[in-house]
């Protein structure tokens, strides 16, 4: 296999006609796009919020393609310091988007430069020189700020305000999943039937980041025994060995919901605490466990702490040890 074929962005649509799933964002997205092209301006400031794995970043790669413009990559923990961004801003060409993963995560004072940046698309810096200071301000190409977060709530209200476009990125729906699975399939040379794609798409917790790490995982079982094809049989056996159960909860899944249930009586507890009890941090626990959980209905966040509901006291009891 060639290098390339063992990195995921090779699968990553570059179309808003390829990309599966999210139909209403995609439907805007495009008469945004299109209308912006029409007047030959650049596209307002866009951003993405949602759980992790959803496309966020193949999203902004899309709308770098449809607009025929150059995508600049920076994610909000590696600009420290008003000069980090500075130095990014000052290297774009007209037209071109600047894609800020993690937007959320930006320190305040750099934030207060990208509120001009944004705005007026002007760069002001402070210098400060001989107990004197003196604001330098240089004039930008325009260019497309696109955000990604998956944490809305963080983001300040300034910087929000700041964006023409505010889309969320929902769950994918099992059938979109499984589409994304086939495709994957084909992009690998590798079949796989109808029933198997779905039993993976069911089991990836809306995400298509998950339904293809899936696939990767249940396509080294069938390769293993020298399949040339994944079977509905290799599909649920691979399940079982990687320990993913029908609804896609997993080992942290399941150690989160049982200490909920049965050590704290269905709550409610606070995060910090669960976090200790399950060795996982409060971030993660809240941004990559918690949603599909709330999706689910198995659990509710109240301002006492969160609870579990009847729906995850059943579903525990299909695991033999809880
Ligand atoms: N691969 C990952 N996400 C995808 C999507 N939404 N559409 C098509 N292929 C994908």
């Amino acid at each position: 296999m060639s290098a390339i074929k063992d990195n995921d962005i090779f699968l990553r649509p570059k179309t808003l006609d390829e990309y599966i799933g999210q139909e209403k964002l995609k439907q805007n997205l495009s008469i945004y796009i299109g209308a912006a092209k029409h007047r030959k301006e650049t596209l307002d400031h866009v951003l993405f919020y949602g759980p992790p794995g959803l496309g966020k970043t193949t999203l902004a790669n899309i709308i770098g393609n449809e607009m025929g413009s150059k995508v600049v990559l920076a994610s909000g923990p590696s600009i420290e310091k008003p000069c980090d961004l500075a130095g990014i801003l000052s290297e774009l060409e007209p037209n071109n988007i600047l894609f800020i993963d993690e937007i959320h995560r930006l320190p305040h004072s750099v934030e207060e430069v990208l509120y001009s940046a944004m705005e007026d698309f002007k760069l002001s810096i402070i210098i400060s020189r001989e107990n004197s200071c003196k604001t330098l301000t240089i004039d930008l190409p325009p260019f497309t700020l696109v955000g990604a977060t998956t944490k809305i709530g963080s983001l300040s209200s300034p910087l929000r305000a700041r964006f023409g476009i505010i889309e969320k990125i929902n769950f994918y729906k099992v059938e979109e999943l499984a589409k994304i699975v086939e495709r994957t399939a084909s992009f690998y040379n590798f079949t796989i039937d109808k029933k198997s794609a779905l039993e993976i798409a069911k089991r990836s917790r809306g995400t298509p980041r998950i339904a293809n790490r899936i696939f990767k995982r249940v396509r080294d079982f069938a390769h293993y025994k020298n399949l040339k094809r994944i079977t509905y049989e290799k599909t649920l056996e691979s399940f079982e060995n990687i320990g993913i159960d029908e609804l896609g909860l997993d080992y942290v899944d399941i150690k989160y919901l049982d200490t909920l249930v049965n050590r704290f009586n269905c709550g409610p507890v606070g995060l910090d605490t669960l976090s200790s009890y399950i060795g996982e941090e409060p971030e993660n626990i809240e941004q990559v466990y918690e949603p599909y959980l709330l999706k689910l209905g198995m659990i509710d966040k109240t301002i006492k702490g969160r609870i579990a509901n009847k729906k995850a006291v059943e579903h525990l009891k299909t695991h033999n040890n809880c």
